[in-house]
């Protein structure tokens, strides 16, 4: 496995929240959160709610996880972690964006070809602004 796409260690990413990195798409970075399953395996996704697409799920100091989902603290959205589709809320039946990544020796890698590793914790360039809001009308 690539040392360049190495994100962390499985045992620094908790059940009960959320692991942030930042990726590279191109030239924008973009963030991941990881989430640890109760099987020990992990699981990643883009860090932005689905109902309002300029929410982030860990907006820097760990996402909310409540009974094995994510949870989106804005309009109280839950995301199972294991497939990223929303089971209540606003953006019911919606799916968060999943990102690859791949457990070796009891670290995590990105092997996702979209994008590239950056850094771990929150983009430097974030502008809430940007990316519009994007209601979601259902499955
Ligand atoms: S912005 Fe996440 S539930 Fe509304």
């Amino acid at each position: 496995m690539d040392a360049d796409s190495r994100v962390t260690t499985v045992s620094e990413v908790p059940e009960d929240g959320t692991f942030l990195f930042t990726v590279m798409e191109g030239f924008d970075e973009r963030e991941v959160v990881l989430t640890k399953l109760t099987d020990g395996t992990v699981e990643a996704y883009l860090n932005y709610c689905q109902h309002w697409t300029d929410v982030r799920l860990d907006k820097g100091s760990g996402g909310t996880v409540r009974d094995d989902e994510l949870v989106c603290t804005r309009h109280a959205a839950t995301f199972r972690k294991d497939d990223g589709v929303c089971t209540h809320g606003p953006c019911e039946g919606a799916v968060l964006e999943t990102v690859d990544v791949t457990v070796e020796d009891g670290a995590v890698y990105l092997t996702d070809d979209d994008y590239r590793f950056d850094h771990v914790g929150q983009a430097s360039d974030i502008d809430l602004s940007s990316g519009g809001r994007i209601g979601f009308d259902g499955p």
